[in-house]
């Protein structure tokens, strides 16, 4: 009933701008991986006012005292618990052996009956991304046509036409599929990715690219084995497509977006970053992921010369960084990053890297150093020499640190200066199998809890 195919009559506008050259490669310019084909964008009027309008959204989405963000989130992981022996409230909602022990899990995971109303995953997103409602005040859409070959003018029922719908849209899939991107997936505002009841994967093509966009959830899918795409025309929004250069090969690229929730999603063996958020984006909630298999894992802000990335603001949480990374879980740039409850059991060089002072808060995860007693520092500011970084806000609070793992701290204290004197203490990294155990893509079978 609820699920009914939703179906678009309009036909796309076809708007050409023969000289909009646009790219998200120009994001790589420090770190550059792929060789970019085309640059001209720097000078598109399309894309430069984007950007602009983008810049403006990113102020708003803001939050100028990020301790409160932080607190917040605190404050629901320990309830999360309370919870769990205190109150009998909704018990009856929870079926048999689920166990959610994180506070964004617990809002949903465990009720059978998720699918009488997906939308209410929209309520459970905590952190910085607490205003991402995605799709929600849309009709929902589903994918019933894996296929993606006409990236300018999509087939109605492809995921690809249902990402650039103007208007909000609740996105799910009728069966398992995979999806092979002929080009980068350019999702626009208000918008979910549900995968929820059905296996879904995105992988062997291009990748996901969230760009000039607010509100967008991508929950419960697979996104693997991305490649970089050639470019050419492709339609970036409902409106409007141009040329576009190669891109690097990411699995999701976050460009000059805001209130961005990732949540539940299993990555791995993408040729550049597994996710790159750039260009100022802001709002940002990554959560109970699973990354496995990787070198380059998470870069948030691309350049150090690129101080728009100030207003980022991203909180990582209860993710699993697992088997085979290398470094960047992740590597960090200008901005405001919390990294709470997540669980480091694997890499190869470093966990936690960055530069151009960004502000780090490690609260309660586990880190397992590798063998290689070279690698035993979680902490990574490169090639900057300690003069420069000795006042970067880098510190660690109820950490876990086994197998010699160790976190060199940089700025003042957490509970000093600019941080309030009662800030909410995390729930300690020995909590973090409890809250990490169900992360990644969750098989979802309607009518039971995932
Ligand atoms: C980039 O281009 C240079 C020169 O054309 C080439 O040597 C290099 O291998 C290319 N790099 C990649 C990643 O394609
Ligand atoms: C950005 O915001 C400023 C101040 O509100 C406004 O003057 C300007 O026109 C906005 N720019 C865009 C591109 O929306
Ligand atoms: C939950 O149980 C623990 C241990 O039994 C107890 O210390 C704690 O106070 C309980 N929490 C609540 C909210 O009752």
């Amino acid at each position: 009933m609820e699920f009914a195919k939703y179906k678009i009559q309009i036909p796309f506008f076809v708007f050409v701008t023969i000289f909009a050259i646009i790219s998200t490669t120009q994001a790589n310019t420090i770190e550059n991986i792929g060789n970019n084909t085309v640059k001209h964008h720097e000078h598109d009027e399309w894309f430069q006012r984007k950007l602009a309008e983008a810049y403006n959204a990113s102020l708003k989405a803001y939050h100028d005292d990020p301790t409160e963000v932080v607190d917040e989130l605190n404050r629901h992981v320990h309830q999360a618990f309370e919870g769990t022996n205190s109150t009998r409230r909704g018990l009856s909602r929870y079926k048999g052996s689920c166990k959610a022990q994180n506070p964004i899990d617990r809002c949903w995971r465990c009720k059978a009956n998720w699918a009488r109303d997906r939308k209410k995953l929209a309520d459970c997103v905590k952190g910085f991304g607490r205003r991402t409602t995605g799709g929600k005040d849309g009709p929902y859409y589903v994918v019933t046509d894996s296929s993606d070959n006409d990236v300018v003018n999509p087939k109605p029922g492809t995921l690809r036409f249902g990402v650039l719908q103007p208007g909000p849209l609740w996105i799910i899939f009728a069966a398992d599929m995979k999806i092979v991107l002929k080009g980068e997936l350019i999702v626009t505002s208000d918008k979910t990715i549900d995968g929820r009841g059905a296996q879904v994967q995105i992988a062997d093509g291009a990748g996901i690219t969230i760009q000039f966009a607010n509100n967008v959830i991508i929950h419960n899918i697979k996104i693997h084995d991305i490649k970089p795409a050639f470019g050419g025309l492709i339609r970036d929004t409902y409106d409007h497509f141009g040329i576009r250069g190669a891109d690097d090969g990411d699995g999701i690229n976050v460009f000059a977006s805001t209130n961005i929730w990732l949540d539940h999603l299993s990555m791995w063996n993408c040729r550049d970053g597994l996710i790159d958020i750039v260009k100022g984006s802001t709002a940002i909630t990554l959560s109970n992921n699973h990354f496995t298999r990787h070198d380059h894992v998470l870069l948030f802000g691309a350049s150090d010369t690129d101080p728009k990335d100030e207003i980022m603001q991203i909180s990582l949480a209860f993710n699993h960084f697992g088997k085979g990374l290398v470094q960047r879980m992740p590597r960090c740039r200008f901005g405001f990053f919390h990294v709470l409850n997540n669980d480091y059991t694997h890499w190869i060089m470093y966990a936690i890297g960055g530069t151009a002072h960004p502000t780090i808060i490690s609260q309660g995860n586990r880190f397992i150093a590798p063998p290689d007693p070279t690698a035993k520092m979680i902490t990574n500011r490169n090639n900057v020499v300690g003069e420069e970084w000795k006042n970067w806000i880098w510190r660690s609070e109820n950490d876990v640190f086994l197998n010699g793992a160790y976190f060199v701290e940089s700025g003042h204290p957490l509970d000093e200066k600019r941080f309030k004197k009662d800030f909410i203490k995390s729930k300690p990294g020995t909590y973090v199998r409890r809250l990490t155990r169900f992360a990644g893509q969750r098989r979802c079978i309607i009518g039971k809890s995932c």
